[in-house]
């Protein structure tokens, strides 16, 4: 959560006073979202959900994965990425990331196999995918493309907003997200078949609401409506969020630039696929070793990307075990028709993804830092390199040459964990 005020609360009571708390035929908060937030993303369709992770299932269950698909994931995401994948009964394939801490398109290559059917792309701390790069690869094997941009709201790819380059995309809303509600989630395409399959299972009522499309079959899904309150709440965190990556941004290219001269000590940004889109929640480091990358932690207080406790495919202990289901009828990596899937995984399967993971150090932005906070973050940054390189040297006559940390205070843990 970066900023919320007394606008979100006007918002919110207006609708407990005026009893409008239900979206269809009594509200219309959720109604006015969709549609805003549709425009801001230059997209047709939006549909509001509870969560993240439902949307993401309900943007899987629309383009019909099930039983006998494979859909490849990174080795780096929250596990709702992996666990959506299990609640259409098709298997989730884990492949590497790459140093941009996203998903490697080289890696989506390598593990095609015959029935690969889908990719998800995760703009993983709001960072975006080599869109263009994993497109090529998706159209040339017909793969279906899910966004999973849960983590990056705001944020963009070469002037496209994250969601909108693939068959659909999905966002979260929960309490870290760059745009918030406490908990929600949407999902976000332009094919109309897409959007009413994805609306009947966020909600299996849908078709009474809204009416029946044409050609289309209501199945039987989960309730996960959305209520008036979250889109309340939304209506006023879209009008902020422009700012808030804006501030984001610029406190990052002011990081990197304060930074730029600390090579020499094993400071390396982490690539970047689109950085005048970027959402700029973190300031990502590359460091030569995993023991460098421990060093510089110990003494800026931030988070190393591998170490999240649930971000890494080593930490999503029940897919590792096969536990795809509640019910084991139910669970995919029991059905027949995943027999041909691959559907296996150890704690090796992504040496390099790990490596890059233990090596990534990230510093959280926030849009309320300061002028003040943000040179004690270079400044920090400088000390802390300085420290895990074993020496305080620098080429950057503006980083002191002192082991003394800036008192300022900030938070310096990661945005999102
Ligand atoms: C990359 C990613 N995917 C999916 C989700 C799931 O979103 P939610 O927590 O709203 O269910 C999250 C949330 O942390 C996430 O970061």
């Amino acid at each position: 959560m970066y900023i919320v005020g007394e606008e979100e609360i006007e918002a919110v009571s207006s609708v407990i006073r005026e009893k409008k708390l239900f979206r269809y035929q009594i509200g219309d908060q959720c109604d006015r979202f969709e549609a805003r937030y549709a425009e801001y993303l230059g997209a047709d369709h939006v549909g509001l959900t509870v969560s993240g992770s439902f949307a993401l299932s309900a943007a899987m269950t629309a383009l019909g994965l099930g039983p006998g698909d494979e859909v490849l994931i990174p080795a780096h995401t929250y596990m709702a990425t992996a666990t959506s994948v299990l609640t259409t009964g098709a298997i989730p394939v884990i492949v590497d990331i790459d140093e941009s801490i996203t998903i490697s398109p080289q890696a989506i290559e390598d593990a095609i196999g015959p029935r690969t059917k889908a990719v998800v792309v995760v703009h993983m701390w709001g960072a975006a995918c080599d869109m263009d790069a994993i497109m090529k690869i998706a159209r040339k094997h017909n793969l279906f493309v899910i966004e999973d941009a849960c983590q990056g709201v705001g944020g963009g790819y070469k002037g496209s907003k994250l969601g909108t380059i693939g068959d659909i995309g999905a966002y979260s809303f929960n309490y870290y997200k760059n745009m918030t509600c406490g908990e929600g989630g949407a999902f976000v395409t332009s094919d109309p078949r897409l959007a009413e399959r994805a609306k009947c299972a966020i909600d299996p009522c849908h078709f009474y609401w809204n009416g029946k499309a044409d050609g289309l079959e209501p199945f039987s899904s989960n309730g996960a409506r959305a209520s008036e309150i979250q889109g309340a709440m939304l209506n006023v965190q879209l009008d902020r969020i422009d700012e808030i990556i804006s501030k984001m941004r610029d406190e990052k290219k002011r990081i990197l630039a304060g930074t730029a001269g600390l090579g020499n000590l094993g400071l390396h940004p982490s690539p970047i696929h689109s950085p005048d889109h970027d959402c700029a929640a973190h300031v990502m480091y590359l460091m030569p070793s995993a023991q460098q990358a421990d060093r510089f932690v110990e003494v800026f207080p931030t988070v190393i990307a591998g170490k999240t406790g649930r971000h890494t495919y080593t930490e999503w202990d029940h897919v590792l075990r096969g536990a795809g289901a509640a019910h084991p009828a139910m669970n995919p990596y029991n059905h027949p028709d995943n027999a041909a899937c691959r559907r296996t995984y150890d704690k090796d399967m992504c040496a390099r993804s790990l490596d890059i993971l233990y090596r990534t150090v990230m510093v959280p932005t926030d849009p309320e830092h300061d002028d003040a906070e943000i040179e004690a973050i270079i400044h920090n940054i400088g000390v802390a390199a300085g420290v895990s390189a074993g020496e305080i040297a620098t080429e950057d006559a503006n980083i002191k040459q002192t082991t003394e940390l800036d008192p300022a205070k900030f938070d310096s843990k990661s945005n999102d964990i």
